[in-house]
């Protein structure tokens, strides 16, 4: 393996979001003066077309410790692991091969292989979704999947014939750590499956909410070829998928073993057109986030005027971007509703806004519900349709 670390390179900030809690950090009253910042300022490393969030505060790991989300919380995802899972199995597995998640979370796509030949196993650092996982069936090592770690899964090493994460990768701030821990535990015909938010469909949405603290890189076909390519790995295939507003799967396997799919040509080109892969990209996407969030805040303040009443719907770690960004407190959303019981009862990170039971959505009467959980439109639009046909409206920075 190369020693170079392009992840440590210094990056200078093209945008800020500025003073930013964690995204995650959903908090008592009590807690409200302890409560910690950092500014959230993103940089797009030239070199290996990456976009970044720099100077992720040191105390974000802390959210591992419990872990406020559950993947088996939304019928999409469950709907979505149980296919992928039937696709790696039919496409890359044999008999008895092993197979590695990392960040599997509360076990939803490891479920998929029990009662199969496969050895699947997962790894997260989360106690919580691990101790849920295990109750489930899904072998749980629970620890962070990293080089200091990685002699646990020793009896894997060099023979795993798929290494699967989604929405993971872009978490774990020194990814030439995992690369190393991926080449540690992949067999020599093995493939390192992972799938993460796409930069041009966050540019394309203007979804600067999927930047926070936990989600440090935005991916692309450009740089995954960069950055795999200094490690003697090779990415072979990409695939769109339509998860979390618009994601990516890349397919990466060791260099000069399988043949490289059109897709990725196809990919690449398309990202050097459209400024994907290149530094124009991003001064647009600052441009396009403060038009973004002047357009909401004077549609929220509109309706205020207008003495129209707005809730928020899921307190998802994106709305703390949103909230803060935009500087949107209690006094414009009143509450947000939430399932997680992890969420019910406490405060909003950094604007305080009061969280409440999903339950109680229902037999509220806003005028305007403001979706935080946008990527999962189309589940939340099928169990509201009551709140339409009463007469309330949805509302997003997001087209939906
Ligand atoms: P995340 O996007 O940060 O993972 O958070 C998702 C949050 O959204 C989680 O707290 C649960 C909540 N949620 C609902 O309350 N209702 C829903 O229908 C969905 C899909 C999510």
């Amino acid at each position: 393996m190369s020693k170079c670390n392009i992840t440590k390179k210094k990056i200078d900030a093209f945008m800020t979001f500025g003073k930013m809690p964690l995204a995650n950090g959903f908090l008592k009253k009590i807690d409200f003066k302890k409560e910690k910042f950092y500014n959230l300022d993103v940089g797009f490393n030239e070199k290996i077309s990456l976009f970044q969030v720099l100077g992720v505060p040191k105390f974000s790991n802390t959210v591992y410790k419990n872990y406020p989300f559950f993947t088996n919380k939304s019928v999409y995802m469950i709907r979505h692991f149980k296919k992928c899972a039937k696709w790696i199995k039919n496409n890359f597995l044999d008999f008895k091969s092993n197979l590695i998640e990392i960040g599997s979370n509360d076990g939803t796509m490891i479920k998929n292989f029990n009662n199969s030949s496969i050895n699947a196993i997962g790894v997260d650092p989360a106690p919580n979704v691990v101790s849920f996982a295990r109750k489930n069936g899904v072998k749980t090592y629970n620890i962070f999947f990293n080089s200091k770690n990685i002699y646990k899964l020793k009896k894997y090493y060099k023979s795993t014939k798929v290494i699967y994460a989604a929405n993971v990768f872009c978490h774990i701030k020194d990814l030439i750590d995992v690369i190393k821990c991926v080449d540690y535990l992949l067999s020599s015909d093995g493939y390192f499956i992972f799938e993460e938010p796409y930069l041009g469909s966050m540019y394309k949405n203007i979804s600067y909410d999927q930047l926070y603290d936990e989600h440090i890189y935005m991916f692309s076909a450009s740089s995954i070829l960069r950055i795999f390519q200094l490690y003697d790995f090779e990415l072979i295939d990409i695939q769109s998928q339509i998860t979390h507003g618009g994601s990516v799967r890349y397919i990466i396997s060791r260099k000069n073993k399988n043949l490289i799919k059109k897709n990725v040509n196809k990919f690449l080109k398309y990202e050097d057109l459209n400024n994907i892969s290149n530094i124009e990209g991003c001064l647009k996407f600052k441009n396009d986030c403060e038009m973004s969030r002047e357009l909401i805040l004077n549609k929220i303040k509109k309706l205020k005027k207008k003495n129209k009443s707005i809730c928020g719907y899921a307190a998802t770690a994106k709305s703390t971007t949103v909230l803060n960004y935009c500087g949107v407190g209690n006094e414009l959303i009143e509450c947000i509703y939430d399932t997680s019981e992890e969420k019910i009862g406490k405060y909003s990170p950094g604007m305080h806004i009061p969280i409440l039971p999903m339950k109680d959505f229902k037999k509220s009467n806003f005028d305007y519900a403001y979706l935080f959980a946008w990527n999962h439109k189309k589940e939340i639009f099928g169990k509201e349709k009551k709140f339409k046909k009463k007469g309330g409206k949805w509302l997003c920075h997001v087209k939906i």
